[in-house]
């Protein structure tokens, strides 16, 4: 009796271990290629630093691993990130398999770029940008936006539009600053990129950003003002197809 009462807990046992095997096979991540389309080659080297100037700024970037494309991304952030967002979401390394150069900034008083005084007024905000552009050399900008960072990326987008391949806003401050006119003069291609839940900034930041003559809209689904990081699969999907069609 005893023996099958104890043959009978061993069999729960053997059970309750496979139950457990299948939860924890379950429960693994998905497929390796899933894994590194989200987060990036483990083998990409981010470079980070300081730019010269008088206000230095932090960056980080990749160099493309096979490069193809003569365009460089340039990532702005939002309040609440910095340039490491952009490392943690797996965009830099992502960019980088893809071939692309990508450069994320930590804004002036961001991540580890000092505060700067000339960060307080539009036009400095605007010379800024300008520098570090040309201090890392990039000449064929796509420069992506989200929430505060339109704070920068709006004037330098009415002066320096000539310069820029592309423009990705994703629900950006300060469009409310600009004419209706000011917005038609800017002929580059531009992603307007948005999160269906966001009652932030989209819908005022749609109404101006519309005016861009050569632009498309995506919103993305079920994501907040954060849209990137609350659906990266498919925000890295839509920014790759608009930069892979770039003329
Ligand atoms: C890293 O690079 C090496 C050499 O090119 C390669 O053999 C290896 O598979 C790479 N690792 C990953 C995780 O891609
Ligand atoms: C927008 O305009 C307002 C009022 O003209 C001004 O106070 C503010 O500094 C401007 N903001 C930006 C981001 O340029
Ligand atoms: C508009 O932008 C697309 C890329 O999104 C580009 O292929 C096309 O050439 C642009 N059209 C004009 C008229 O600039």
């Amino acid at each position: 009796v005893v023996q099958t009462s104890m043959s009978r807990s061993q069999v729960a046992l053997l059970g309750l271990g496979l139950l457990l095997m299948l939860l924890l096979y379950v429960g693994l991540p998905g497929p390796p290629e899933q894994t590194s389309w989200l987060w990036g080659d483990p083998n990409v080297t981010i470079l980070a630093g300081l730019t010269p100037g008088n206000s230095p700024i932090f960056y980080r970037e990749v160099l493309p691993l096979h490069p193809a494309r003569r365009v460089e991304v340039v990532l702005l952030h939002g309040k609440a990130f910095n340039s490491h967002t952009w490392e943690q979401l797996g965009t830099l390394q992502l960019l980088s398999q893809r071939g692309y150069r990508a450069v994320a900034l930590d804004l002036p008083g961001f991540g580890n770029s000092a505060p700067s005084e000339e960060a307080s007024t539009e036009a400095g905000r605007a010379e800024l940008l300008q520098r570090v552009l040309q201090d890392l050399e990039v000449h064929n900008a796509v420069l992506v936006s989200p929430s505060l960072s339109g704070r920068y990326a709006l004037p330098f987008l009415m002066r320096g539009h000539h310069q820029l391949r592309g423009f990705v806003p994703i629900a950006p401050a300060s469009t409310q600053n600009y004419t209706q006119e000011q917005f038609w003069a800017v002929k580059t291609p531009t992603l307007i990129l948005y999160g269906e839940l966001d009652r932030i900034l989209a819908r005022e930041s749609l109404r101006q950003l519309r005016h861009l003559p050569n632009h498309s809209v995506v919103k993305l689904r079920d994501a907040g003002h954060a849209c990137y990081l609350h659906k990266p699969q498919d925000f890295h999907l839509v920014l790759l197809t608009f930069l892979d069609h770039l003329p």
